[in-house]
């Protein structure tokens, strides 16, 4: 089907470049070009035409990848002479000019990317300008990600590990590990292309450590990094509570004993006074001092 599509616009294309014998034709020698950042990068458009170049006419625009709507000029060249669009200054320029309509694109940055389009008259050669198109992708290692981390580090609290990359091309892919007692990876949510975050609920002393963020895609990584430490009461409170109890329940029960003891003892001597008619009282007494041993071991 496109195949035939395809065919039907090359006859088309033939047929009124055959009817239009004056029109300029242009042809791309490339459809897409892909250049990592800072490369430069040779866009390459040329032409036919039957009339004398002194009063050829180039026209480059780009259709910026970031805001296809508002194409800007990139650079022209018209009877001889060549203007660069300003922001481009010094790294663009014509090749072959008039010979070719190429033109080198030097130190590429993120916003080169788009649709570029090559527009070439020539008069008194009557006719629309030839013009071809390409698409230029620029790719980049991710920059630096920033790792944040929000919530309460209190024993059962709950923290949010967030990771954001402002660029990276293709789209970097996010990872978070713990690194620490072992590294392990964590289950990620992905808020749009370039911030992923990690929750951690219910947290405990184990949750301490440190926490990486990786951004990578084929030209890189970059990692940025969270120390969580998690304050937690000392771990021997609930022992020194126990403790603490224990000890005032012994003291209780001693004085109780002594108490005890003491009523016996008197009530003893009372009833000793009164004459030794009850043997079991002097006997219980006697028993008390080994109570009151056993109760400190
Ligand atoms: C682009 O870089 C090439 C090679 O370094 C250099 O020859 C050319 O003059 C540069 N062009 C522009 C417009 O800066
Ligand atoms: C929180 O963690 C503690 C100990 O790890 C556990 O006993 C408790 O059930 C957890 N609570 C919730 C709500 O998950
Ligand atoms: C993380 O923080 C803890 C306590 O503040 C510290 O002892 C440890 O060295 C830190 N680790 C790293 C890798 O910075």
């Amino acid at each position: 089907m496109s195949c035939h599509r395809r065919w039907l616009l090359w006859a088309v294309c033939l047929l009124s470049a055959l009817l239009e014998y004056g029109a300029v034709r242009v042809t791309m020698r490339e459809t897409r070009l892909e250049v990592v950042q800072g490369d430069s990068v040779t866009l390459p458009c040329s032409f036919f035409t039957m009339s004398p170049l002194s009063r050829l006419n180039v026209i480059w625009t780009l259709a910026p990848l970031s805001d296809p709507d508002s194409p800007k000029q990139v650079i022209v060249f018209d009877h001889g002479q060549v203007i660069e669009d300003p922001s481009l200054t010094g790294r663009v320029g014509f090749t072959g000019v008039p010979w070719s309509a190429d033109i080198i694109l030097n130190n590429t940055r993120l916003s080169d990317a788009g649709t570029y389009r090559c527009m070439v008259s020539n008069p008194p050669e009557n006719g629309d300008p030839g013009i071809g198109e390409l698409t230029i992708n620029v790719m980049a290692p991710p920059s630096l990600p920033l790792c944040l981390w929000e919530g309460v580090t209190d024993m059962g609290g709950s923290v949010a590990l967030s990771c954001m990359v402002a660029e990276g091309v293709p789209i970097p892919e996010m990872r978070w590990d713990k690194l620490e007692p072992q590294e392990i990876s964590l289950p990620i949510k992905m808020d749009g292309d370039f911030t992923g975050s990690v929750q951690i609920i219910n947290i405990s002393s184990q949750t301490s450590g440190l926490y990486r963020c990786s951004v990578s895609n084929l030209l890189g990584t970059q990692n940025c990094y969270v120390n969580l430490s998690i304050y937690s009461p000392p771990a021997s409170s609930p022992g020194i509570l126990q403790g603490v109890l224990l000890t005032l329940s012994m003291a209780l029960v001693l004085l109780a004993l002594m108490v005890l003891v003491l009523w016996l003892h008197r009530s003893g001597q009372e009833r000793w006074s009164e004459g030794k008619e009850d043997e079991e009282c002097y006997n219980e007494i006697r028993y008390t001092p080994s109570l009151m041993k056993r109760s400190f071991v």
